[in-house]
């Protein structure tokens, strides 16, 4: 991938920027700004060259319409306090307010854009609308850094088309997540380890099936592990179970006892009548789920199970949570996994947001982990072996 370097003296140049400020915003305030703090070396690096920095970003998915709902102006605001120097919000995206900002920018400024998703060419699926966008922000800047590794999975006239009409380079988050990244993917040190949680099979069946493939342990928790123990025979109660997927995962398990990869499940499950967290929380065996309870977490033999087992791995990728974690009760499976990479001596990655606000929310110290991915779909694709638009097309 090309460097900042190679765009050369950047002193007076706009510099467009994309990065990722998806952040979770409740009651319009910020909770966890770990993606903007990411973002911070690129920023920094441009201003101290002396660049005009344009900033393009999106919060949430207002679906091509204005809505203030959706608004950059919390961004703006959490992004100047960081930087310490006002940063200008556009009103608009490419239009006249856009123009204007980016027009009375001085050497060193950030300007930041209204979120791109309000134009609905920017996720338009053709090529023709974004391209005509990605035409609209390049008459705002000079060149291209792309450092949104969350979006670099995504064909967007902001993170892939622009990237063909002025010179381009990727930005210093977008390296170090690659550098991470793939040393677990790509040629891990063994045993490698990984961990995956969240509710749904359906939207990790690529990323089990190519880790078939390549990990040593796989370890399953979250809602998505109630489809692998349906195909055991378990029944689940009300837990969360993806009917139509069981017998694709009636195949990994085969698969993994052919390729001898340990496949790791629950043993035991916290459940409860209902989801919340005032729910009484009871510890079960998973062959004996009650019929009206489901469950909300792995259990604590399980949660002995999965540490003693993650400890002796060499590399180790988390994504998705073992169980709800926002709620106390159920919070021990995905605290039991994050400090068993904290304490670890492995490589650990901990991919996709959930993971990584879920360690910040139980208080483990970041430093403790060898790398937290700002990227949630970004990490997973990468797991699953795929070319990521964003990245392809900054490649020399
Ligand atoms: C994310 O939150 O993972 C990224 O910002 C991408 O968002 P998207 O899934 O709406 O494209």
């Amino acid at each position: 991938m090309r460097t900042i370097e190679s765009l050369g003296d950047l002193r007076g140049t706009r510099v467009l920027v994309r990065s990722d400020f998806n952040v979770p915003l409740k009651d319009g305030q910020i909770t966890d700004d770990g993606r903007i703090r990411a973002a911070l070396p690129t920023l920094k690096t441009l201003v101290d060259a002396g660049a005009r920095v344009v900033v393009m970003a999106h919060l949430g998915r207002p679906k091509g319409q204005v809505d203030p709902a959706f608004s950059l102006a919390p961004v703006a605001a959490r992004l100047g306090e960081l930087i310490d120097a006002p940063v200008a919000l556009a009103e608009d995206v490419v239009g006249e307010s856009a123009k204007s900002v980016v027009a009375g920018l001085e050497d060193g400024q950030i300007a930041l854009l209204e979120n791109v998703r309000f134009d609905p060419r920017e996720t338009s699926k053709v090529d023709e609308e974004r391209q005509e966008l990605a035409r609209a922000y390049a008459e705002l800047g000079d060149a291209f850094v792309s450092d949104g590794f969350g979006v670099v999975h995504r064909k967007q006239a902001s993170v892939y088309d622009i990237a063909q009409l002025v010179p381009s380079a990727a930005g210093l988050l977008v390296f170090k997540e690659i550098d991470s990244l793939s040393r677990a993917t790509d040629d891990p040190e063994r045993p490698y380890g990984v961990v995956l949680g969240g509710s749904k099979v359906s939207d990790k069946l690529g990323v089990i099936a190519n880790l078939l493939k390549k990990a040593d342990m796989l370890f399953i928790g979250g809602g998505m592990a109630f489809t692998f123990l349906a195909a055991q025979g378990h029944s689940v109660g009300t837990s969360l179970l993806e009917e139509d997927q069981i017998e694709a995962v009636k195949g990994y398990l085969a698969e993994a006892a052919e390729r001898g990869v340990d496949l790791v499940l629950p043993v035991d499950v916290v459940v409860a009548p209902r989801f919340a967290a005032d729910a009484p929380a009871t510890v079960v065996p998973v062959d004996a789920i009650p019929d009206d309870q489901m469950g909300l977490d792995i259990g604590p033999e399980s949660q002995r199970l999965f540490a003693e087992k993650i400890a002796a791995a060499k590399t180790v990728a988390w994504n998705g949570p073992m169980g709800v974690f926002e709620f106390p009760a159920f919070a021990g499976g995905t605290a039991a996994v994050a400090r068993a990479l904290s304490e670890g001596d492995m490589f650990s990655v901990i991919g996709g947001g959930d993971s990584a606000a879920a360690v910040r929310t139980l208080g483990f110290d970041e430093e403790t982990f060898s790398h937290i991915s700002t990227g949630g779909g970004a990490s997973l694709e990468l797991l699953e072996g795929k070319v990521l638009p964003g990245i392809a097309v900054l490649e020399d």
